[in-house]
């Protein structure tokens, strides 16, 4: 038999060509598209410390001045990258995304629908848009919550969402000079609430104050029949659903959020 026909080489054949189609499609077409893009350096971005990372500065001073120094643009560039690699190495993003769609109402929810030129800077290489939502989308981010809340929310998210499943990252912290002194949050710590504040700050307000966030009160036991954030709570068999409920689920809160 000829040995060009034996099925061996008729599959090392073909397994060289898709590599190579592979390479072609993956890497060559990619970078030939993307190399003539200006992408914004980070010393571009963090031209000014801004009050977010300065407010960082002096509400922990001891671990800022350990591990950042001063609260200038140095310090920001370096919190910003470590940030980002913070949220790379602890799959933040497999849990978040970084990019408000111009569907379903989204900039209800979250804010601003997303525009390609924000994604033309060195923070977005790779692109952090995420796969799926477990949690809320990220890029409108900035400001909407205070650094003091973020580190509580990190420590432990039950401590301010009590319905949250996102998991606490003890290891922002460093453990605390004595047992009755609050942990302090860390140079990883410090870098995450910085980025976090970050992501969006660039963008646009909206002009109509954004959906809150659902957060049920804690209901009696015969009332949680649905999931937290159920549009309606069940009746419950023999009489209404407490006020409270009724009141948080189904009226002022304004249906679900998530
Ligand atoms: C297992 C999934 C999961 C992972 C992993 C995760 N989160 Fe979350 N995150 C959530 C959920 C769910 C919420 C909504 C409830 C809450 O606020 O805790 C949330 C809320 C948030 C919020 C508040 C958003 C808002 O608009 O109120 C921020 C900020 C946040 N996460 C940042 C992060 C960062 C940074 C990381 C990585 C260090 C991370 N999350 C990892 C699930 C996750």
């Amino acid at each position: 038999m000829n040995p060009l026909e034996r099925f061996s080489t008729i599959l090392l054949v073909a397994g060289l060509a898709f590599f190579g189609l592979a390479v072609v499609a993956e890497a060559v077409l990619p970078w030939q598209t993307l190399r003539g893009i200006p992408m914004q350096p980070l010393d571009e971005i963090a031209g000014a410390a801004p009050p977010d990372f300065v407010d960082l500065a002096e509400r922990y001073p001891e671990s800022f001045k350990k591990y950042y120094g001063q609260p200038d643009t140095k310090a920001f560039a370096r919190a910003l990258r470590l940030g980002r690699d913070v949220y790379i190495a602890e799959a933040c993003w497999h849990c978040h995304s970084q990019f408000v769609r111009p569907v379903s109402n989204e900039d209800r929810r979250f804010g601003a629908v997303s525009y390609p030129g924000e994604y033309q800077n060195e923070l977005q290489l790779p692109q952090l848009f995420g796969t799926r939502r477990v949690g809320p989308d990220l890029i409108r981010s900035s400001g909407k919550h205070s650094n003091d809340w973020h580190v509580a929310h990190f420590w432990e998210p039950r401590d301010v969402v009590p319905s949250s499943v996102m998991p606490s990252f003890p290891w922002f912290f460093d453990p605390p000079a004595d047992a009755s002194a609050a942990p302090q949050p860390n140079q990883r710590g410090l870098a995450i609430v910085a980025f976090v504040q970050w992501l969006g700050s660039w963008a646009e307000q909206p002009d109509a104050p954004l959906l809150p966030l659902l957060e049920p009160e804690p209901a009696p036991a015969a009332a949680t029949a649905g999931w937290p954030g159920a549009p309606a709570p069940a009746p419950v068999a023999g009489g209404a659903a407490p006020a409270s409920v009724a009141g948080t689920v189904g009226g002022a809160a304004g249906g679900p959020g998530r």
